[in-house]
């Protein structure tokens, strides 16, 4: 029996080896990621969910900014392999940012105060389902793509770079491209420990 949904569940992984080499067309990766911020679900319906998609020299841009900002706190002698690491990132075809809006957010407290501490939960969950729908779809697609979390250190530069409202909140990032090297060994904790079936 195949199942194409769990196949592409168990194929995802995290690539950090990564070259600009046109795997899809631009619209394709438009045309995804519009899939899935719009069919991604979210609490009350919200659609708190945000997205950012850079290409090219905007994709090498949020790397430089993510260097420069990194060059303020890393210790001089740790900044060499800091730069290597991030210019592994600049080295992909696209960097997707995920934001939520925290006007939906607060609007949703305001109006269900008995969830108000549930709704920036919530919020979070929605973007990690979104985040892991682009991440299992761009592997589909032959793109290779991690994530990584340089906010808050990165917010205001991103915000004035891209002329973004300040609402925005950002949650992750994740560069994309061809990959130039297989993923890393994954190692499994046992399913007994993890899970528990009961059924009568
Ligand atoms: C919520 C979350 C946060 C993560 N943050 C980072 C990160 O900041 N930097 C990074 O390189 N990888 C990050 N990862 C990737 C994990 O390290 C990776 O998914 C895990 O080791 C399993 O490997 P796989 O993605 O190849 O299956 C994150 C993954 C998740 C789900």
């Amino acid at each position: 029996m195949t199942n194409t949904f769990l196949d592409a569940v168990k194929a995802r992984r995290t690539y950090y080896g990564l070259s600009k080499e046109e795997v899809v067309k631009i619209e394709r990766v438009q045309e995804i990621v519009n899939e899935a911020v719009k069919h991604t679900p979210s609490s009350f319906n919200s659609q708190s969910s945000r997205v950012v998609v850079l290409f090219g020299k905007e994709s090498d841009k949020v790397w430089d900014i993510t260097k420069e900002e990194l060059r303020k706190i890393v210790p001089a002698e740790n900044f060499a392999a800091t730069v290597e690491r991030i210019n592994g990132f600049a080295a992909g075809y696209g960097t997707v940012l995920f934001f939520e809006d925290q006007t939906v957010v607060e609007n949703l407290q305001e109006q269900f105060a008995l969830y108000a501490e549930n709704f920036p939960i919530w919020s979070n969950q929605t973007s990690g389902m979104l985040q892991y729908v682009v991440w299992t779809a761009l592997e589909l697609e032959g793109l290779g793509a991690s994530l990584q979390h340089y906010n808050p250190l990165i917010d205001e530069e991103v915000r004035t770079a891209w002329n973004l409202p300040k609402e925005w909140k950002l949650i992750a990032q994740m560069p994309f491209g061809k990959p130039t090297a297989e993923p890393s060994n994954k190692e499994f904790q046992p399913l007994e420990e993890r899970v528990k079936f009961f059924s009568n």
